[in-house]
This record gives structure tokens, C-alpha cells and sequence, in this order.
């Protein structure tokens, strides 16, 4: 299977609209690359299936020539799949209203904030078929891509969030997702806020995996200036420290991509931070990076 990062960065972008932080200021005068939202795209057999619809599609579309229009209408994209409802993952949904058929693939929860927002009507019933995802029961999107979701800790969306917040919720509101295709295996985690002892075995057969690289460190956003709340509040553990994610996946060999990450994190400028998640086996997502797996 061919994998492409659509959108590396978490909900906001690089540079984010209303961010003047040091990584925002440094995507705008050119100096890194901006990154757009969290999104990856997956082709089996000329076929391709986007995970998660970022506000960003339509740009993401249009500079990808593999996922532009083949005939006076219609797209090579037969499906999208979500991984939960926030903003950055379904939002580009409304960008793929105009009558050409595809496939949406979501939890019933997700579903149903879905059809809680009548917004989403747009996507005509009638072209784009809504598909409920069970936990654990792989299905294909696509001829030869087997697609497995499964629950990993993470909270409601922000916009469905309650004075008490479970941040560490194991259910059908935030999902990771198994790829297979000719035997090979790949893990799509944008959201993620603990690696338990089964996730992590249920990682062991994965030939790449792209994990949650939110923030650094979970107070990211208070040492920065930008905001208050921590990564664990968000959702999202830090990739750095000892509860974070990559000494939590130390152990796995496969090939190790973070996306999703936050206009905050140090990372995305060149120093030890950077240095230190190199060293560790890891490599730092980018758009338009693009894989064989
Ligand atoms: C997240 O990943 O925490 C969300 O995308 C935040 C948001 O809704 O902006
Ligand atoms: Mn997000
Ligand atoms: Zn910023």
C-alpha cells in the first residue's frame, strides 16, 4: 500500500491563524515548512481512502496529482475514514459535498455527532454512503485494504465537552486504525493519550506506525505562552519523559512517524529536542511525505 501524509500538524496548522509563537513565526517567514491538518491518504490498487478529512482537504487535494479528478468528474477517493469527531478530522468533510459518491466510515458515536451537526447533511445521502464502524471488525474501504479500528485512550471532542472530562476514555469517541494490505501492516494513531500494555502488543506486528506527536512535553503550552492547558488535559501524551510516547514504543522495531503535531512543539525547529527523537528511531512526519509500506 502507498501512504502520503496529507496534513502533519494537530488542529490549528503551522502556521496557526492567531499564533505569533516562535514556530508559527518561523513557518510564516519561510524558515520551516508550514505543515497543514492532521490527515494521511492511503492508495490500494489505484484506489485511495482518506483518514480523517482535515479543514485543509481542499488545499491537500489540490496539490496531490494522484488524488486529482481522472474523468470530467468524480475522484480516485472511493473512502473516508475518522478516527474521532474533532475538528481537524472531520471538518474538510463539508469540502467533499458535490455529488460524487464515497464512502464514510465512522463509529456509530462519531455518527452521531455527525448527525447532531445538520451542517453534515450536505453530504447528500444519496453520493456518500455512511458506514458504521464496530470495534475490532476489520472491513475494507477499498478492494485489498483491510482496515481495523480499535478503541485508545482520548476524551470527547472540545465541543461536546462537559464540566467533568474523562481525558483518558476507552471507547468508540477516539480510535486508532490497523491498515493491511499484501501482508504488510501499518497503525494510523493521531489521538492518543496513554499507550497501555495492550496497545502496545497489538502494535508488536506493525511494519510502520504513525503516532500522535502532539506535544513534547505536556506543559508545552503553558513553557510557550500559548495557552493553559496540558497535553494529558487534551487528550494527547507528550512524546518526551518517561510516561511519554517514545519511551512508551521504545520497544517497537517498525518504522516510527509522528503526525498530528502541535504548532507548539519544539521539534519542528531543528535542535536537542529534534536530535533526541531522531536518536530514539523516530522521524518526524512532513506533508506530501510519502511511503510504501
Ligand atoms: C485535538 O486534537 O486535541 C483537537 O483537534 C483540538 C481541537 O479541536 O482544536
Ligand atoms: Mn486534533
Ligand atoms: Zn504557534
Amino acid at each position: 500500500m502507498n501512504i502520503l501524509i496529507l496534513g502533519t500538524a494537530a488542529g490549528g496548522g503551522l502556521p496557526q491563524w492567531n499564533c505569533g509563537c516562535g514556530n508559527c513565526s518561523a513557518a510564516r517567514a519561510g524558515h520551516i515548512p508550514s505543515m497543514t491538518q492532521s490527515s494521511l491518504a492511503v492508495e490500494v490498487g489505484e484506489e485511495w481512502v482518506v483518514l480523517n478529512a482535515s479543514p485543509d482537504i481542499r488545499a491537500q487535494l489540490a496539490q496531490t496529482p494522484a488524488l486529482h479528478p481522472r474523468t470530467h468528474r468524480g475522484s480516485p477517493i472511493r473512502a473516508v475514514v475518522v478516527t474521532n469527531g474533532d475538528v481537524d478530522h472531520i471538518a474538510g468533510l463539508l469540502t467533499l459535498r458535490e455529488s460524487t459518491p464515497f464512502t464514510l466510515h465512522a463509529t456509530a458515536a462519531t455518527h452521531r455527532t455527525l448527525d447532531a451537526n445538520p451542517i453534515f447533511g450536505v453530504l447528500n445521502p444519496v453520493f456518500v454512503d455512511r458506514a458504521v464502524q464496530q470495534l475490532e471488525q476489520p472491513f475494507a474501504p477499498v478492494d485489498g485494504l483491510e482496515v481495523t479500528a480499535f478503541a485508545v485512550p482520548g476524551k470527547v471532542p472540545l465541543y461536546q465537552e462537559e464540566a467533568e472530562v474523562d481525558t483518558r476514555l476507552l471507547g468508540e469517541q477516539t480510535v486508532g486504525l490497523r491498515l493491511a494490505a499484501h501482508g504488510r501492516v501499518a497503525y494510523y494513531i493521531p489521538g492518543c493519550a496513554a499507550v497501555p500494555p495492550d496497545l502496545l502488543h497489538r502494535l508488536r506486528d506493525a511494519d510502520v506506525l504513525f503516532f500522535d506527536g502532539t506535544v513534547w512535553e505536556n506543559d508545552e503550552m503553558q513553557r510557550t505562552g500559548t495557552g493553559h492547558k496540558t497535553g494529558a488535559r487534551m487528550g494527547h501524551m507528550a512524546m518526551n519523559g518517561s510516561q511519554g510516547s517514545i519511551a512508551a514504543l521504545a520497544s517497537l522495531t517498525c518504522r516510527k512517524i509522528f503526525v498530528h503535531i502541535n504548532n507548539t512543539n519544539p521539534v519542528l525547529q531543528p535542535g536537542p529536542e529534534r536530535d533526541a527523537l531522531v536518536a530514539a528511531g523516530w522521524e518526524l512526519g512532513f506533508d506530501g511525505m510519502d511511503l510504501t509500506a
